[in-house]
């Protein structure tokens, strides 16, 4: 599994922005992940690059934990953000 997240969630205050995702992606797959606007999309991806920390669950990138090995994930990754500093 290169990306997996097991009920991930996160919270901005009382708004729940991402709300137990379970996501499972191999390695050669070709993913694509869409949503109306505010679905949690870039919340998403953030956590999975190391940018932000989720208020629950677990997400896992190469295997590596997110917020305990993320200076293992950053070299993995490559990340276009929709707007600078985003
Ligand atoms: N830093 C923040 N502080 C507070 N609320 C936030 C923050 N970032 C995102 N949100 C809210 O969290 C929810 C998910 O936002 P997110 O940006 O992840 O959605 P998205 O799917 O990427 O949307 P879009 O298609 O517009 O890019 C939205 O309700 C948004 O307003
Ligand atoms: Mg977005």
């Amino acid at each position: 599994m290169i990306i997996q997240t097991i009920n991930l969630t996160k919270r901005y205050g009382k708004l729940v922005a991402l709300n137990n995702l379970h996501l499972n992606i191999e390695e050669g797959e070709c993913f694509g992940y869409i949503g109306p606007n505010g679905a949690g999309k870039t919340t998403t991806i953030r956590i999975l690059s190391t940018l932000l920390q989720p208020t629950w669950g677990e997400a896992r990138v190469c295997g590596h934990v997110v917020g305990y090995e993320s200076r293992k994930i950053r070299p993995l990754i490559g990340y276009v953000p929709d707007f600078f500093g985003a």
